[in-house]
């Protein structure tokens, strides 16, 4: 098949999406060599909500009017990130997934962002040449860690979660969120991705507190049609207040992200780039253990909010 093949790029279809699942779970499944590649991920599910947020753009990579390919773009303020980034795999090593990124960097560009980021597998030189192409640098590994909360250490109180605050204490609460992300890095600003969660109930954001100063969030991500699904409480993204007794901060999110966890009879999913070296030991003595782990790659290659100084859960898958 010729590498020149007439393709054109353009938005995902809400009509796409069966076949946009369908496209991601062959994808990597077949990549990572699942004997039945549709099994990947379970009933996890990362293209649906996402394509249904207001913060998200999902480009469609077509030949003659059939989907082959697709990137999501997810804009967290000042930064963003791509991904998954598939292609069919009878359409692979054909430049489907540059016709793809080309727009992507356009689109980043246009949202004036301070850095932008992707996770990828760091054993594979095609992946990581790719995103060099366009300006992207291999930086720390991000372990993608799991930990099953038991009754014996699992914390009596109940967490706090957003879903239960009345309007105002919502507002309240997700203003205090963007304010400790943008300490942790300018711009950095969760509040779309926190609206989606509740809208689309597709989880809930666990909080914590001192004498009613915010501490601590985490997106926990959770139930039918998620990106958790009905096993697995993911922590999309989680943060805690930086500064002198952060890490303690840090801890206590870990211990409310359990309680909520086995309140659901689920284990825990977290990402945590390994830059962030204090919260990495953390959350290992917490009882985390690594279950994979990919590259985080930036552009332009600056840390970010990948610091030593940083207690922040997340992945960018
Ligand atoms: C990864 C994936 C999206 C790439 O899509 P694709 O359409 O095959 O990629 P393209 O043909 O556009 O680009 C391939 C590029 O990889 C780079 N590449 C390939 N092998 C390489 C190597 N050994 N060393 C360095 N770079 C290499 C080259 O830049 C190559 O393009 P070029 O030959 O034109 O220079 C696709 O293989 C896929 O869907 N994989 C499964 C899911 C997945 O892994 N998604 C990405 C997760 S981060």
């Amino acid at each position: 098949m010729p590498k020149n093949l007439s393709i054109k790029i353009g938005p995902l279809k809400e009509s796409d999406l069966p076949e946009a699942d369908r496209i991601m779970r062959l994808a990597f499944g077949t990549f990572l060599g699942i004997p039945d590649p549709m099994n990947f991920m379970g009933d996890r599910n990362f293209i649906a909500p996402r394509f249904h947020s207001k913060h998200v753009k999902v480009l469609a990579a077509r030949l003659d009017g059939r989907l082959i390919g697709l990137n999501v773009a997810t804009r967290w303020g000042s930064f963003a990130f791509f991904g998954p980034l598939v292609v069919l795999p009878e359409f692979w090593d054909k430049g489907i997934a540059q016709r793809l990124l080309a727009p992507t960097m356009k689109l980043f560009d246009r949202w004036g962002l301070r850095c932008s980021g992707l996770f990828t597998f760091a054993h594979s030189a095609k992946h990581v040449g790719l995103y060099q192409k366009f300006g992207y640098w291999p930086c720390y590994l991000t372990a993608l860690m799991t930990r099953t909360p038991d009754a014996n250490t699992v914390q009596p109180d109940r967490p706090t979660l957003l879903s239960t605050m009345t309007r105002t204490q919502c507002d309240q609460a997700i203003a205090a969120c963007a304010k400790i992300t943008n300490k942790i890095d300018k711009g950095l600003d969760l509040t779309a991705e926190i609206g989606v969660v509740l809208a689309q109930r597709t989880g809930d954001i666990v909080l914590t507190h001192t004498r009613g100063a915010l501490d601590a969030f985490a997106i926990c991500l959770y139930g039918p049609g998620s990106e958790g699904g009905m096993k697995t409480c993911y922590i999309k993204f989680g943060a805690a207040r930086g500064g002198a007794g952060a890490g303690d901060r840090f801890d206590r999110l870990l211990d409310a992200c359990d309680a909520f966890a086995f309140s659901r009879g689920v284990p825990v999913e977290a990402g945590m780039n390994l830059a962030r070296e204090d919260a990495f030991r953390r959350m290992s003595a917490h009882g985390f253990r690594p279950m994979t782990q990919g590259v985080a790659m930036l552009r332009p290659n600056i840390p970010g909010f990948n610091r030593p100084d940083v207690y922040v859960i997340d992945d960018w898958r």
